[in-house]
């Protein structure tokens, strides 16, 4: 396979919407963003499936008609995790998972197809095929169980999840996408894959301060309303009250940050393992930081971002969207 630049490949974005997962959608539909997205895969996650697909559905159509990418599939996936009953956040997201915006139907369908589905699909049909998923890991890894031939199809899985040097948010040693399906991040962190992750290491640090949501307001355009909507709800308020983070971090818009602009990040090589079954550790990323144990070290692990230019690409994202 010829290698295509980052800005070619084309992408499934794997998401439970989630405000953070909504911003890196409309950062990667944005008009003329030159990422190739050609499906919206949905996972439960923050919320139940039947929330978390309508949510994707209301961002891409919201994108959709104020001048982002349009046409872009969706397919709804996973119920509930492989093994666990299924774990949820409306506690960060809000009882409908996207607090901050108004809730409605969108006429925007839903494809048929189940998203596994889509996915194998897809890579079959496809080359250099860029995963990134923003939640709980269970349609990837059952997509990569049910149809192992997709795995030389796959150029990389960028993927938010995890946790090193942040410990967890979810309980002490977990943060959630690999909390609520350790089973499934345990078959995407052992697949022979390269995989570029996003852990609340580096999430912790991609900030959104008032200051910046103040820039994005003066935008005064529908979608800097929307986005400004998201960053002033309560969702925005929750890590910094139990965290004390010094604004909200935007985990899931690392991934399409990534994607837009690399260097915008550092990574560190490194291995990781994830344990699925002890009830205290569950979901625990043991990330191989110092060669210890002999792994490959297939995955790039974000250690640091520089967050000016993470938040100036998510505003040049969003002023790509017309005025009106
Ligand atoms: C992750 O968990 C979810 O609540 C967010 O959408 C993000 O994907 C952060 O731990
Ligand atoms: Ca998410």
């Amino acid at each position: 396979m010829t290698k295509r630049s980052t800005e070619t490949r084309p992408l499934i974005l794997d998401c439970d919407p989630g405000q953070d997962d909504a911003i890196s959608l409309m950062m990667a539909l944005s008009p003329n963003s030159n990422l190739d997205v050609r499906a919206i895969t949905v996972t439960a996650g923050n919320t139940s499936l039947d929330k978390c697909q309508r949510n994707a559905r209301l961002i891409a159509e919201i994108c959709a008609q104020h001048g982002g990418a349009k046409d872009v599939p969706i397919f709804a996936g996973c119920t509930a995790p492989l093994h666990y009953p299924l774990a949820t956040a409306e506690e960060v997201h809000g009882v409908e998972g996207l607090d901050g915006i108004e809730i409605y139907e969108p006429a925007l369908p839903l494809q048929d197809e189940h998203a596994v589905d889509a996915i194998i699909r897809l890579c079959r049909e496809l080359d250099e095929v860029v995963l990134v998923p923003t939640g709980p890991l269970t349609n990837i890894a059952t997509a990569l169980t049910r149809a192992p031939d997709i795995t030389s199809k796959i150029a990389e899985i960028v993927l938010m999840g995890g946790a090193r040097s942040e410990a967890g948010n979810i309980t002490p040693s977990a943060e959630f996408n690999i909390y609520v399906d350790p089973h499934a991040a345990a078959i995407v962190f052992n697949a022979d894959l390269p995989k570029t992750v996003f852990a609340l290491d580096v999430t912790h640090k991609a900030l959104i301060k008032d200051t910046h949501v103040d820039q994005i307001a003066v935008l005064n355009t529908p979608m800097s309303k929307i986005l400004t909507g998201m960053l002033r709800s309560d969702y925005a308020e929750y890590d910094r009250a139990k965290f004390g983070t010094a604004g909200t971090p935007i985990h899931d818009a690392c991934t399409t940050a990534y994607l837009l602009r690399p260097d915008v990040f550092t990574f560190r090589d490194v291995s990781v393992q994830v344990e699925a079954d002890s009830p205290i550790a569950r979901g625990h990323t043991s990330v191989d930081y110092w060669q210890m144990t002999g792994r490959e070290m297939d995955t790039k692990w974000a250690i640091d971002v520089d967050h000016e230019g993470f938040f100036d690409l998510m505003i040049d994202c969003i002023s790509r969207y017309p005025a009106t």
